[in-house]
């Protein structure tokens, strides 16, 4: 491995040599001011003034890349970071296996590439811009930071994608650079690209939820990218990875507090029976049901991110060699997939059914096959949390054929064990499954603000360790300044 240094010193830090590629500094530090602008514009409302602990990269060495420190988010430094180039890296699958990985853009594959650059560019603002209203409600000093944190290092993802747009790309690469800026997510005209990114995150329990779920997503594709064999996305993906384990972190630890705050509350309250909601709530936390539903929405609106099971466009990425399986350096397999086939799931005869397909036909369907195996993983340590408290209660992932508009599954509805609903049993039952708009009025009851050092919401449990091992009455971010 080589490691480059990175330079600290100019407007934008990086480890890409910056300061001797005239062309392609000038370009970004032209793009710098409508970033900056859209940060002002769609980021964090509100505490641009004030200072946060945050994390910022500083290098690549897995054994120290981050510095913490009180940093104004708009003086954040948003900085170029790819791993370490590996020496004489192959491209490790599809058509191309074996050959030396590519430096440059490969000609013949150059429009599919930098639709995979802006499609994963397109999703880094945009869940910014859907939690750009959550500071003012944080539970605490400690979730607020953690939510910033989140949002400068999808600020940092969005110039990862932006550096390979503008140094590969040419003159499309600066124009979809500019165009990563002008799309809104949930806006009518322009929106983001893909369809989770335009929802809403109302409330800090979908918060947690979309970094559990949705950030999941996120390093799935990354993982496939970084198998990729145009070896500057693979860096540039491999070191976004890092950044991206602690979003998923503060989901899953998020969704662990509040249901360990729900389960505290209901056995000092003598409550046992997790379907009492109304007593449940009356106690300022949010009852279990409810937290499944939320669970049901965002895993499902995130299965649809995978795109539909049978796809010609992941086969020839990954025949290409620009996008692999979900770490494809570990499987056994000849990493060519031309003659194998692949269980998939469908919709015949209006039944659920396992079909095989070619394996490179179903790339789709394998990686969120791969996506569910890690969300579970997760979900059962919420469970152990709710059996410890000795609540008859466990969160279940539902059925993948539920709640879908993508894919197999966008023809019919279907509960959340995966039985098919006629239209009218749907609209009946839609409720017992999704978040109702008596729930969203509970739930957004209880986001009320607490700005006080050390202190939590009713609704939430005090984290087991704080961030960088400061203390809990460590004040993350001071609001006092903004
Ligand atoms: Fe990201
Ligand atoms: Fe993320």
């Amino acid at each position: 491995m080589s490691m480059v240094p990175v330079d600290y010193d100019g407007l934008i830090p990086n480890n890409v040599a910056l300061g001797s590629d005239v062309r392609v500094k000038r370009a970004l530090e032209k793009w710098h001011p409508g970033y900056i602008g859209w940060w002002m514009d769609m980021g964090p409302e509100g505490f641009q003034n004030a200072l946060v602990y945050l994390r910022t990269a500083i290098g690549v060495d897995p054994k120290g890349w981050a510095k913490f420190d009180y940093v104004r988010m708009p003086e954040y430094r948003w900085g170029i970071l790819l791993a370490p180039q590996r020496e004489a890296r192959k491209i490790p699958f599809g058509s191309h296996k074996g050959e030396d990985a590519w430096q440059e853009v490969p000609g013949e594959y150059r429009a599919m590439l930098r639709r995979l650059v802006v499609i994963q560019g397109d999703t880094e603002p945009a869940s910014v811009e859907q939690q750009r209203h959550l500071g003012k409600t944080a539970p605490s000093l400690y979730d607020m930071r953690n939510l910033f944190q989140v949002n400068v290092e999808e600020g940092r993802h969005l110039w990862a994608m932006v550096y390979l747009l503008q140094k590969y790309f040419g003159t499309d690469g600066r124009e979809e650079a500019e165009a990563l800026l002008q799309r809104r997510s949930g806006d009518p005209d322009s929106p983001r690209m893909l369809g989770a990114f335009n929802e809403k995150t109302p409330d800090w329990l979908s918060f947690f939820m979309f970094t559990y779920f949705t950030d999941r997503d996120g390093k799935m594709q990354l993982e496939a990218l970084a198998q990729s064999g145009f070896d500057p996305l693979s860096r540039t993906c491999r070191f976004m990875l890092t950044e991206e384990a602690h979003h998923m972190f503060v989901g899953e630890t998020g969704v662990t507090r509040v249901i360990q705050r729900t389960c505290e509350a209901m056995k000092e309250a003598g409550i046992s029976d997790p379907y009492e909601i109304d007593k449940v709530r009356k106690l300022g936390v949010i009852d279990l049901p409810t937290v499944q539903k939320k669970a049901n929405m965002h895993f499902s609106l995130t299965l649809d991110l995978f795109g539909n099971e049978i796809s010609t466009n992941a086969a020839n990425a990954f025949h290409a060699g620009l996008k692999g399986r979900f770490r494809e350096d570990r499987l056994k397999d000849d990493h060519e997939l031309e003659g194998g086939t692949y269980p998939v799931l469908r919709l015949i005869d209006g039944q659920v059914k396992n079909d095989d397909a070619p394996a490179l036909s179903a790339l789709n369907m394998r990686l969120r096959d791969d996506y569910v195996a890690d969300c579970q993983v997760g979900v059962d340590r919420w469970n152990k949390v709710i059996a410890e408290a000795g609540i008859p209660f466990a969160i279940k992932l539902p059925h993948v054929a539920f709640h879908r508009h993508i894919g197999e599954f966008s023809r019919t509805n279907a509960d959340v064990d995966g039985n098919i609903l006629s239209p009218a049993e749907w609209t009946h039952r839609r409720t017992d499954f999704l978040p109702s708009a008596a729930d969203k009025d509970f739930i957004e009851s209880l986001m009320q603000p607490q700005f006080e050092t050390g202190k939590f919401a009713s609704w939430i449990a005090p984290p087991k360790v704080g961030i960088d091992n400061k203390p809990g009455d460590f004040e993350y971010v001071k609001i006092a300044d903004a």
